[in-house]
């Protein structure tokens, strides 16, 4: 099983809706899925609960209990586990880093997002952990050009060391409106430009996640 952690210190970075869309996207793609919510805000759960059918299996728990959590999901033959983490506090961010084969740090193209992924990006290091920078929120581009905030975000974010995904989510309504319903956007608009953009992220870290190595085991937070 692999498990990977959806983080960000900066709330409403966009760290749930990322976490429901990859845990569905897991699902459909036929692997058997666990979203472990350890934010006591539960949006996670909230958007799992109004979702009618099959679908990723939800765990609410605190972040104390997600080495239990894990370990019973190995046992039971989980193919993923997804993590949706709280902005806060930082040692539950920290759990879940350390119990992550593959940390997605979510982040929107701002000053103040930026600044906080650099030291995420640094406890991901520090933990032995491999990293992956996903923008999300971003402005589309206009006239087929990306906007000036992304482009100094690349930038900006290249500083960390850590790859940043080619493929970030834009800010778009599909993203909200599918959440409320518990659906990933794949579901909600198929063929849609959200659509595309999580699928062709899912088929970057899916690759990413099978080939972790066993250097990258849990430590001592
Ligand atoms: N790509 C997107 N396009 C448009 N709206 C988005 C996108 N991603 C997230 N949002 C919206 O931004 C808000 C915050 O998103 P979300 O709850 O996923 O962030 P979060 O990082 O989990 O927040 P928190 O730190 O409070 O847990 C929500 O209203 C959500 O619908
Ligand atoms: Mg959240």
């Amino acid at each position: 099983m692999k498990t990977l952690a959806v983080i960000s210190r900066k709330g409403g970075a966009g760290k749930t809706t990322l976490s429901v869309n990859l845990a569905i996207t897991a699902h459909l793609a036929g692997l058997r899925t666990m979203l472990a919510d350890i934010d006591p805000q539960r949006s996670a759960s909230d958007s799992l609960r109004a979702r009618t059918g099959d679908g990723p299996v939800l765990a609410e728990i605190n972040a104390g209990k997600l080495f239990s959590t894990q370990v019973q999901a190995q046992h039971g033959n989980y193919d993923a586990l997804v993590i949706d983490t709280p902005a806060a506090p930082e040692a539950d961010g920290l759990q879940a880093i350390n119990s992550a084969d593959l940390c997605i740090l979510v982040c929107r193209p701002t000053f103040l997002d930026i600044a906080s992924v650099v030291r995420s990006a640094e406890a991901v290091r520090r933990l032995g952990k491999k990293g992956l920078i996903v923008l999300s929120q971003a402005p589309s581009r206009r006239n087929g050009f990306e906007p000036p905030a992304v482009l100094k975000a690349a930038e900006a974010l290249r500083f960390t060391g850590m790859p940043l995904a080619p493929i970030g989510l834009r800010a778009r309504s599909a993203f909200q409106q599918s959440v409320a319903h518990g659906r990933s956007v794949c579901e909600w608009e198929p063929g849609s430009a959200a659509a595309e953009e999580i699928s062709r992220l899912w088929d970057l870290i899916a690759p990413m996640l099978l080939t972790v190595d066993r250097g990258h085991s849990a430590q001592a937070v």
